[in-house]
C-alpha cells in the first residue's frame, strides 16, 4: 500500500457537489451513481455528516455516503443506514483511502446514534470491516441479490439481535436506477 501523504477525510461542502457527481462518474463509469448521490441530498433524511470525502492535495479523489434507511419486520421498524454509493478515483485506489472513509463514516454512524449499517457490494472487501452476510441476522434485501453480497454490520456488540425484516431504500435508489 502507498503512503497517503496529505489525505484529508471530511464531511462534504456545498462547493464539492459537482466533484462529487463526477467522481462518481468515473467510478463507476456509469451516471446513476452520481444521480443516486444528487437525488438523496434532496432527501430530508439526508445527513450532511454521513456524506464524507477524501481530499489530496485540494483535489477530491473519494467519496463515501451512508443513509438512513428501514429494516421492516412483522409489527416493528428498525433504524438503520445504508453504506451507498462509495467511489474512489482509479488512479488513487489500492491506497487505503476507501477502507479510511469506512473506517471513518461507521465512527461517525456510531456518533450519529445509528447502530447498524447495510451494504450491498464487493464479497471480498466489505467483510475486512466486520461487515457479515445479512441473512444471519434474518435481514433480508427488497429484490434478488446473491446472499454473499448482501452485508449488515453491528456497530456495538449484539445490536442487530433480534432485528428480522426487509430492508426498505428510499425511492431515491429505484429511481435513479430508471
Ligand atoms: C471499491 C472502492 C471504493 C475501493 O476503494 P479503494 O480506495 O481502492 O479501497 P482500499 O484501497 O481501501 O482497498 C482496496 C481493496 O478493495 C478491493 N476492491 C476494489 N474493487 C473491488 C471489486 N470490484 N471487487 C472486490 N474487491 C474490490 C481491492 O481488491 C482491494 O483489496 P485488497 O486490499 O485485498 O488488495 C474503489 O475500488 C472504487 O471506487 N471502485 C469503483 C466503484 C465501486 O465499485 N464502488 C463500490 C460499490 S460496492
Amino acid at each position: 500500500m502507498d503512503t497517503l501523504t496529505g489525505l484529508i477525510l471530511r464531511p462534504e461542502l456545498g462547493n464539492d457537489y459537482g466533484d462529487i457527481t463526477a467522481l462518481n462518474n468515473i467510478a463507476f463509469g456509469q451516471s446513476m451513481e452520481g444521480r443516486l448521490v444528487e437525488a438523496l441530498r434532496r432527501n430530508p433524511h439526508f445527513i450532511k455528516g454521513l456524506s464524507l470525502v477524501a481530499v489530496i492535495d485540494g483535489k477530491l479523489v473519494g467519496h463515501i455516503l451512508f443513509f438512513p434507511i428501514l429494516i421492516k419486520g412483522e409489527g416493528k421498524v428498525f433504524r438503520s443506514l445504508a453504506l451507498a454509493p462509495m467511489s474512489v478515483l482509479p488512479e488513487y485506489q489500492g491506497k487505503g483511502i476507501g477502507s479510511a472513509l469506512v473506517n471513518l463514516g461507521l465512527e461517525e454512524a456510531r456518533a450519529d446514534g445509528f447502530d447498524s449499517v447495510i451494504v450491498l457490494g464487493h464479497r471480498d472487501f466489505y467483510p475486512r470491516f466486520g461487515f457479515v452476510p445479512a441473512s444471519r441476522f434474518g435481514i433480508s434485501p427488497p429484490y434478488e441479490v446473491p446472499d454473499e453480497v448482501f452485508f449488515a454490520m453491528e456497530l456495538y456488540p449484539g445490536s442487530l439481535q433480534g432485528v428480522i425484516g426487509m430492508v426498505e431504500y428510499p425511492p431515491e435508489f429505484a429511481e435513479a436506477e430508471a
